[in-house]
Parts: structure tokens; sequence; C-alpha cells
């Protein structure tokens, strides 16, 4: 058996597309999902669809051995950051080398770094008048978004475009891709 453990801030649509895709796979289970948003919508969903879930604060995560002691119970074979908008601490990257994985909403190296996320990454690109965006499935290393490169999608942007457009296209691309990729790294 397969375990994932994913964590994420926000909505969790991504949750539930992964979710979604492995309901029927008996080779893989979603051990808990992780947050740090204790009104985030994801936690909704993870009690319609029956998933573990679990919120967690700062001292938890980042002033003690809490949630490192967490996943060393659940002995993920990945940890997929899906919209999780905290840093990563060192200590878990170094338990978990090769093990954490990220998902960003655009075309990496361009448009990332702390404060790069979801709507804010859109409305830049639209502002810069970009021709194409698209996602980025990476490893985690010690600095944001930087970490080597798994897979990366593409989507074209229109002059009709709105940000709010250029945000589905992007999720639709998630959706396709980050859970085949999650397949493909869990079979090695
Ligand atoms: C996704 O678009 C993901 O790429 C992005 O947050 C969104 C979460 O959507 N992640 C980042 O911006 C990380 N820097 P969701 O909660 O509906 O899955």
């Amino acid at each position: 058996m397969k375990r994932i453990v994913l964590f994420a801030s926000g909505s969790g649509s991504n949750v539930e597309n992964i979710a979604d895709y492995f309901k029927d796979n008996p080779n893989v289970t979603i051990s808990a999902v992780l947050t740090n948003k204790r009104d985030a919508k994801v936690l909704e969903r993870c009690d319609r669809l029956k998933i573990n879930a679990l919120y967690f604060n700062k001292t938890a995560f980042l002033e003690s051995d809490c949630v490192l002691n967490i996943l060393k119970a659940l002995q993920p074979d990945l940890i997929v950051l899906a919209g999780f908008l905290w840093k990563i601490p060192d200590a878990l990257i170094f338990h978990f080398s090769d093990k954490i994985i990220n998902i960003h909403p655009a075309l990496l190296p361009k448009y990332g770094g702390k404060g790069m996320y979801g709507m804010k990454v859109h409305e830049t690109i639209l502002q810069n008048k970009e021709k194409e965006t698209g996602i980025t499935i990476h490893y985690v290393n010690q600095n944001y978004d930087e970490g080597a490169i798994i897979h990366q999608a593409k989507t074209s942007i229109a002059p009709s475009d709105t940000a709010e457009s250029i945000a589905e296209k992007v999720h639709a691309l998630e959706y396709e891709h980050f859970p085949k990729i999650i397949e493909s790294l869990l079979n090695g």
C-alpha cells in the first residue's frame, strides 16, 4: 500500500480531485490531509469524503517536532503540497528528502517565490501581458519554488482572459496532470 499525505491551506479542490482519482485504487491511500488554516474549505471536503484531516498551528509546525512526529508515524511514500502556503521547515525536508512535492500555478522559474500564490500569480501574469502560463510540479527544497522540476504543462492566454479565467485554465491543467504525476512517482 502506498501512502500519500496532503498539505493544503485553502479550498482543496486539488485534494478532492486527487482523492477522486485514487478512490478505486486499492494500492494507494490518502493517510491524512493536514492544514494550517482552521477555516479552510478543504476541511469540509475531507468531512464529506471521510478523509482523515488535521489542523496544526505555527507552534506545532515551526517551533516543535509535533508535525514532524505525526508525519513519521504516518510513514508517507509521498507528501503532496496542494495549495499549501507556509514554507516547509528544514527538519521536514531533511527527513523526507525527495518525498515532498509541490504544485505551482505558473511556469517556474517565472512567477515563483515568497508571496506568489493563487490569484496573485494570475493577476501578475495578466498585468505583464504574458501569452502563456501553466503549471509546475516540482520537488520541495529549502527555497520557495526552487526545487527540481518534475513536470510542466502550458496553456495559452487570450486577450479576453481575466485573472479568474486564467485561474480556471490553470486549475484544469492541475486536475489533469497532478494525480497522474503523483501516481507515476508512487510507482517509482
Ligand atoms: C492551486 O492553483 C495551486 O497551484 C496553488 O494554489 C491553488 C490551490 O487551489 N498553489 C500555490 O499557489 C502555491 N504557491 P485548491 O485549494 O483549489 O486546490
